[in-house]
């Protein structure tokens, strides 16, 4: 067993992904009971990659005929609320399998999230025609994500997180949780290469740089694409005002709300700069050093690049 940044143990669990105990028993119980089904929408990410997000744009792409957007349910609740984890112990109970969680009204679509690394994944997502889109971030922001995320955890329950520099060290061992992140992503990036009607893979500072494109790539992707009509009233660039970081951190929701179970993160700690190159701001030269030194070795001859500005 290994410390994650914020103190807490993870466990070398199935291929060698590191997990927190509650997390393996989400994962197997994912395993053994979700069954996807082909009109279904699985958004997979490696945790600090833009998750919230890519929740709040596929929720917009696929409800837009449903709810006026002054009266989107993403105003009044954060996006993991809408969009559940599969795999997440907070929405397990004796009595709940996944499957009972559907709660989105007026929609053939179900939506659900989930880290769970590629040789994972439930085996009806695969079996399935249920479609997956993947968002992957750049390992510095990444990094530098995490770590912020698990110090307000660390706080938030009174325990002592790592320092970054303790951090950047269990990082570049592949230990972080559902890490190694680059087995993370690269799983799901081959997988994308041979499947690409089956895996949308993005990257989050593709999104951010364009994002009018991508809202319009997955609602393609997702079967649902816009009509003329509704290009010619603006309604890609209202997801995309609706969905922005900007927008969602200062709702309500967002900066008060909490998450189920007692002791989960608070709304707020999923928004906090939503930049592109943050890192800037936080690592030395050694330490970028070695993250570049691991991106090299661990993406070479894979085809996946990330542009570091
Ligand atoms: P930073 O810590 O760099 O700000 P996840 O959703 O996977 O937990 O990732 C959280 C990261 O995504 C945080 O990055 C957060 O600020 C950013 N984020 C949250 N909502 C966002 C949004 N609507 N647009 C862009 N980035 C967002």
């Amino acid at each position: 067993r290994e410390k994650d940044f914020d103190g807490t143990y993870l466990y070398q669990y199935q291929e060698g992904f590191w997990y927190r105990p509650t997390y393996i028993v989400g994962i197997l119980s994912a395993q053994r009971h979700f069954q996807a089904r082909d009109d279904d929408i699985i958004l997979i990410t490696y945790p600090k990659s833009g998750t919230t997000w890519l929740k709040a744009l596929t929720y917009a792409i696929v409800h837009r005929s449903h709810y006026a957007f002054e009266h989107s349910p993403l105003l009044t609740a954060n996006p993991h609320e809408l969009v559940p984890f599969i795999d997440h112990p907070a929405y397990y109970s004796e009595n709940h399998c996944p499957r009972n969680l559907e709660h989105l009204p007026n929609s053939t679509h179900s939506i659900f999230g989930t880290h769970i690394p590629y040789p994972s994944i439930p085996r009806s997502i695969m079996n399935s025609n249920c479609r997956i889109v993947y968002m992957c971030r750049n390992p510095l922001d990444q990094f530098i994500s995490y770590w912020h995320f698990m110090v307000k955890i660390a706080q938030d329950r009174e325990t002592e997180p790592l320092s970054l520099e303790e951090a950047l060290e269990r990082v570049s061992h592949g230990i972080q949780g559902f890490g190694p992140s680059w087995e993370h992503v690269l799983g799901y990036w081959r997988a994308s290469l041979e499947n690409p009607n089956k895996i949308l893979f993005l990257k989050y500072e593709d999104v951010m740089e364009d994002t009018l494109f991508y809202v319009k790539k997955m609602a393609e992707f997702l079967g649902c694409p816009f009509s003329s009509v509704e290009e010619n009233q603006g309604v890609i660039e209202e997801i995309s005002k609706l969905c922005s970081f900007e927008n969602m951190k200062d709702l309500e929701v967002n900066k008060t709300g909490r998450l189920v179970p007692p002791g989960a993160p608070k709304n707020s700690f999923f928004f906090r700069e939503g930049k592109v190159g943050d890192w800037t701001n936080y690592l030395t030269s050694p330490m970028l050093e070695c993250l570049k030194n691991l991106m090299e070795e661990k993406f070479s001859g894979s085809g996946l690049t990330f542009r570091i500005t």
